[in-house]
């Protein structure tokens, strides 16, 4: 295994590569893996040197908790980083979300029950809601972290305001947020206040949902209803910029006997910005190609030109670098 992170200002640390399982039981947001496939993924990551198990309630709601918590039972949990998320109330019949403190006290002890453990290692609060105080809502963790049902405190979505709020304690250790060479956009504007705060970052969709692996061609088509051909990055002239720009790390990552997926895994990993990656998967064979990335090292001037490649896809303004402090 390559280097181990640590989680903000907690004790939790792991290996830099983790695993996204939205996936896994989440038949509400893809409905194709089936719980056998779902439970042989997750041991594959695990089995493969990854750590850090990324899920939340929404992901099935909860049933992506479940088939997590039945996978990690052949393992020894002190190796293992739980991370999982709550806000989404559905017992209305309708979605809302919710920071509350009753709400958020209930959903981590159904998190820990459906995961099947005695802790969670990081518990995120998924999406801010309008009403509660971030620091009131985040307090509310401290809590649990007190009382040792969490490790570490994250929060997912929220804007820079909004995590400026809920650290007024400095209590939060970890941001997650989408953040990949595609979008660099996102995020972009925290890194400095994340940095100067010892918070971590855990960028999501860091395979642009799979158009950073290198599979698609100038060629391929989606039908209508696919939702690939819904998105901005799949329509021209974007895409045939970000295939232009994939084809930049085919190079690199043939010097490394790899593939382009790992080639990017490794940017990330090696990014000094991004503390886990977490790359989602549908099959094993996905999840055992993409640990491997953990083995690859990537010299100053690889990091360098494939940076470079995506200049394109950096709307920051310029002068003024990602990691300055404000
Ligand atoms: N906090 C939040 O609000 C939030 C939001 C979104 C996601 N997340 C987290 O972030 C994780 C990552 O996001 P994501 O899974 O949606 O997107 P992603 O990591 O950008 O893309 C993952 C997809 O890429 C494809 N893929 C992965 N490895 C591959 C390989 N080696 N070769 C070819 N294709 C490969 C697979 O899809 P196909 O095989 O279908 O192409 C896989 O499902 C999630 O699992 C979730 O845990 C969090």
């Amino acid at each position: 295994m390559s280097k181990t992170v640590k989680i903000g200002k907690s004790e939790v640390t792991t290996s830099p590569l983790g695993l996204g399982t939205n996936a896994v039981g989440g038949y509400n947001l893809f409905p194709n893996l089936n719980d056998d496939d779902g439970l042989n993924l997750v041991k594959t990551g695990i089995e493969n040197g990854i750590t850090l198990l990324d899920t939340a309630y929404v992901y099935g709601l909860g049933h992506s908790e479940e088939l997590v918590g039945q996978a990690i039972k052949d393992f020894d949990r002190d190796k293992l980083v739980i991370a999982t998320k709550g806000a989404h109330d559905f017992s209305t019949g309708e979605q809302v979300i919710r920071n509350d403190p009753k709400f958020i006290t209930e959903q981590v002890e159904n998190s820990l029950k459906r995961l099947g453990t005695d802790y969670i290692d990081i518990y995120y609060l998924h999406f801010p809601d309008h009403d509660t105080p971030k620091a009131e809502a985040v307090g509310t963790l401290q809590k649990l972290r007190e009382q040792g049902k969490i490790r570490a405190i994250g929060v997912s979505n929220f804007s820079l305001d909004q995590i400026k709020e809920a650290n007024a304690d400095g209590f939060v250790d970890v941001v997650e947020d989408e953040f990949s060479l595609l979008h660099q956009d996102h995020g972009a504007d925290m890194m400095p206040y994340l940095k100067a705060h010892n918070i971590s970052f855990v960028p999501y969709f860091p395979l642009a949902s799979g158009l950073l692996t290198g599979k698609y061609k100038r060629d391929t088509t989606f039908p209508d209803d696919d939702i690939r051909s819904q998105i901005a990055d799949f329509k021209e002239p974007r895409y045939g910029k970000i295939l232009t720009a994939v084809d930049a790390i085919r190079p690199i990552a043939n010097a490394h006997h790899a593939t382009v997926a790992q080639t990017v895994l490794a940017w990330y990993i090696k990014n000094p910005l991004i503390s886990v990656v977490i790359p989602g998967a549908k099959k094993p064979e996905q999840v055992a190609a993409n640990a491997k990335a953990l083995d690859i090292a990537l010299s100053d001037a690889e990091y360098q030109t494939i940076d470079a490649a995506f200049d394109d896809f950096k709307h920051i303004t310029s002068g003024k670098s990602l990691a300055d402090p404000e």
